[in-house]
């Protein structure tokens, strides 16, 4: 009789102090750190396939809608379209400049009235100075800059989350374009690169 109320005491005490830890353990992980651990800037150029340029397309229309067809991007802002791309990944705006990675995924155009995309990719590195991958996703509406999440991450980038600012950096016609990525982390990722700076 005494050992079992001894346990139950013990029990008991326990479930207060792990409430009471838990309770302030929540007020002090409220929330992420305001202010991003590192940041990254990088550039990736699409080159969509467009009927003439087999050679230098890194992207292709996979889906179209009925009225449309997988050659040209179809009418009414493109809805119903879906990229499958294979970008290359560069450290300023020149496509020419050294290929540091590549950004491999999709976009999908799904407004029919205002000119905006889904875009899901992973930034893929493999250079002596970082291997691993960061994972990106969200709307893009293709406004002047516009924050899509990034959702994980793979070797050094291990656990990655934070928020990408895109900017369309340049535009030509309906075969090329080059992203800014502006990458936030907000989790501690310690990499020995000037294009990756701790904050
Ligand atoms: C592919 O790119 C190279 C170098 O930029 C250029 O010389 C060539 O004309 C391009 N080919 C096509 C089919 O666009
Ligand atoms: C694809 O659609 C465009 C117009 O959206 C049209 O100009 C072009 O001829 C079509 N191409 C094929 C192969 O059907
Ligand atoms: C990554 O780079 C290494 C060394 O250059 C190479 O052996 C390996 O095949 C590459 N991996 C991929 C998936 O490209
Ligand atoms: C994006 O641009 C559109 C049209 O220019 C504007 O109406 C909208 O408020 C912008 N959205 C954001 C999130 O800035």
């Amino acid at each position: 009789m005494g050992a079992t109320r001894l346990i139950a005491t013990v029990v008991l005490s326990l479930l207060v102090f792990l409430s009471g830890s838990s309770a302030t353990q929540k007020k002090k992980t409220q929330g992420l750190p305001r202010q991003p651990c590192n940041r990254m800037v990088f550039y990736f150029h699409d080159i969509l396939y467009n009927g003439q340029n087999a050679e230098n397309a890194t992207s292709a229309i996979v889906g179209a809608p009925a009225w449309g067809n997988r050659t040209i991007l179809a009418g009414q802002n493109h809805f119903g379209n879906m990229v499958v791309f294979d970008d290359p990944i560069t450290w300023d705006n020149d496509l020419h400049s050294n290929h540091v990675g590549r950004a491999q995924g999709f976009y999908l155009y799904d407004r029919k009235d205002y000119f905006t995309a889904w875009l899901g990719f992973s930034a893929f590195f493999n250079s002596t100075q970082h291997r691993g991958t960061i994972t990106f996703a969200g709307a893009d509406p293709l406004n002047k800059t516009r924050d899509i999440s990034v959702i994980g991450g793979t070797g050094d980038f291990f656990m990655a989350r934070g928020i990408a600012t895109l900017m369309t950096d340049a535009v030509e016609g309906e075969v090329y374009f080059r992203l800014r990525v502006d990458t936030k982390l907000f989790v501690l990722v310690t990499i020995d690169h000037p294009a990756f700076s701790l904050l």
